[in-house]
């Protein structure tokens, strides 16, 4: 066996331990920086009436790896996230969390934190997941901070706080922002699509429910990445921007609430090969749902509710056979419910056309939607008697026929194979004769409306009926 020179012998005799303990002392001594960064967050904790838990549970009695909230690396026995989320805990937050230096992901949300973000979130080179959400946060979005800050951090969560002004210039730093939720603030300006556009990775932009006003830039066509984006509840004006087609990754849109105006842009949209959620609700589009609306496929949810959309359902809209929910009430649209055309979406779940002026009987081809669960037609003017077929919508669980005119006797005998109803509304139609027995077959009933006809006779007292109007 070789022999070890004497140099070596002297390494290993006095050198190593000492090399050892440096390294030991070292990591204890960057630990109990951690522990005294948490235990100055603790200490900025001003009520936590709601959940005392941490004050009992962070103390020096156990080691800070055993705090509840507190994740540390397997290999270095230090602090690597902190989740203290929806505590209630109401406080501010120390500069000392600027030592955690080995911090990946700080999550608070659901507490009532507020004060400034602390610049010293910048020192955290590993920071990658911020979650701030749902606290009272206020003041302008902290532009310092993204200019100082790690362009590691992918996730950013600053949604529902106080945060006023607008999107700074600086977030265009994140440059590997994934995730930027900015949503039930009080932020306005236009949406800095150019400068969101230099967070080339960004996946998800939450900026529903504030004020942003403007039209919705046409650089929002450059945000590649983009598979999610929500921007209900604003103020946004003028037509969805044809680049918007360029969103080749785009699963969701959420427009809703706008004033968002023109043509439903069927042939851009549906360029989105991707769109799976398209949330129009509540903007004042209007013309016809264009033919082209047949070519987004993959559409699972299309919402566009409130608007003031004319003509006919497309026959196009068949080709939506991925499509679980349709609403299109609210509406100036017209002609007879197109049941055939609208069976051939065989995923079909909830249909909802009412508030329109659609005509005509109730097709017999309702019947072969037999995914359906909720079919609301109320406050149409739809004449005629509701068919037999009806009777084969085994997962219909929501009927609502209200305000048409609808007659015939209430056919309890077809409804009650719809085992599953659970809610029924014939008011204000031309329905007469006496209410039939067998409504009270329909075991799962607890809301029915019937009022505003001319049914007469007794009325049943049903079991398991919760309302019957
Ligand atoms: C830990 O050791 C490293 C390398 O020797 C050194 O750079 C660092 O400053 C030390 N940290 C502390 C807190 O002493
Ligand atoms: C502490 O918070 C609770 C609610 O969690 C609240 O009822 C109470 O008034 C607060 N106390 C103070 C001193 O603010
Ligand atoms: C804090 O909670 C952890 C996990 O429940 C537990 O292991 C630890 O002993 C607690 N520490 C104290 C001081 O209660
Ligand atoms: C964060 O904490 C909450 C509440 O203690 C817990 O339900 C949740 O699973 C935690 N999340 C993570 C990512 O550890
Ligand atoms: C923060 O914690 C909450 C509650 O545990 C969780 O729902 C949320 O997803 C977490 N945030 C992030 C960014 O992981
Ligand atoms: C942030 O960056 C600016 C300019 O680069 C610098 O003056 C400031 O000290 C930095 N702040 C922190 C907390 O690092
Ligand atoms: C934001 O709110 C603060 C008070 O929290 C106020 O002083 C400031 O002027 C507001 N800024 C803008 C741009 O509205
Ligand atoms: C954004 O996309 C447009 C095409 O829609 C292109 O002309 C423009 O150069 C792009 N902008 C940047 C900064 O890449
Ligand atoms: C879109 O639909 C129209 C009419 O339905 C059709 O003529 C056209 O070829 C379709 N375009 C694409 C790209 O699928
Ligand atoms: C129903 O038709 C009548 C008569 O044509 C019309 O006055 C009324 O506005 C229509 N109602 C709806 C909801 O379309
Ligand atoms: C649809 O329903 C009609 C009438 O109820 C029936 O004749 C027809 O075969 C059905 N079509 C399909 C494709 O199921
Ligand atoms: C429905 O109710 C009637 C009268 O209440 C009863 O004779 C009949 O057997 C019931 N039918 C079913 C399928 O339950």
């Amino acid at each position: 066996m070789e022999r070890h020179s004497p140099i070596l012998q002297l390494i290993a005799l006095f050198l190593l331990p000492y090399l050892l303990s440096h390294n030991l002392a070292n990591t204890t001594i960057d630990l109990k920086t951690d522990e005294s960064s948490i235990l100055a967050f603790k200490s900025h904790i001003t009520n936590d009436s709601f959940d005392p838990t941490l004050r009992k549970n962070w103390t020096t009695k156990t080691s800070i790896c055993n705090w509840i909230g507190v994740t540390c690396g397997s290999r270095h026995r230090r602090v690597i996230a902190l989740n203290i989320s929806n505590m209630g805990l109401e406080g501010t937050i120390p500069p000392h969390i600027g030592n955690l230096s080995l911090l990946v992901s700080l999550n608070i949300t659901g507490n009532r934190f507020h004060g400034d973000l602390p610049e010293e979130l910048a020192l955290l080179r590993r920071l990658r997941v911020v979650d701030f959400s749902n606290n009272s946060f206020a003041g302008e979005l902290p532009r310092t901070w993204f200019v100082n800050i790690t362009d590691g951090l992918e996730e950013l969560y600053l949604s529902y706080n106080n945060f006023n002004g607008t999107i700074p210039q600086e977030i265009g730093y994140l440059s590997n922002l994934r995730v930027l939720n900015v949503g039930g603030n009080l932020l306005g300006g236009q949406i800095p699509a150019s400068i969101l556009f230099q967070c080339s990775q960004l996946q998800e932009l939450w900026l529903s429910d504030n004020s942003f006003s403007g039209t919705l830039p046409r650089e929002i066509g450059n945000m590649t990445q983009l598979q999610k984006f929500y921007a209900r509840n604003n103020s946004i004006t003028g037509t969805i921007p044809q680049e918007i087609g360029h969103l080749s990754n785009l699963r969701i849109l959420n427009v809703g609430y706008n004033n968002l105006s023109g043509q439903i842009p069927a042939s851009t949209l549906s360029q989105c090969s991707q769109l799976q959620e398209l949330r129009l609700y509540s903007n004042s589009f209007s013309g016809t749902l264009p033919r082209e609306i047949g070519n987004m496929t993959q559409l699972q949810i299309f919402d566009a509710y409130n608007n003031s959309i004319t003509g006919t359902i497309p026959q196009e809209i068949g080709y939506f056979s991925n499509l679980r929910v349709l609403d299109i009430g609210g509406n100036k649209l017209s002609g007879q419910i197109p049941a055939s055309t609208l069976s051939q979406c065989s995923q079909l779940q909830e249909l909802w056309l009412d508030s329109n002026s659609f005509s005509g009987t109730l097709p017999r081809e309702i019947g072969n939607m037999t995914q359906l669960q909720k079919f609301v037609a109320a406050s149409n003017n739809i004449t005629g008697t509701i068919p037999q077929e009806i009777g084969h919508l085994s997962n219909l669980r929501v009927l609502y026929l209200g305000r048409n005119l609808l007659s015939g006797q209430i056919p309890a005998s077809t409804l009650s194979q719809c085992s599953q109803l659970q809610e029924l509304s014939l008011s204000s139609n031309n329905f007469y004769g006496t209410l039939p027995k067998e409504i009270g077959n329909m075991t799962q009933l607890q809301k029915f409306y019937a009022y505003n006809n001319s049914i007469t006779g007794m009325v049943y007292v049903l079991l398991g009926i919760g309302t019957i109007w």
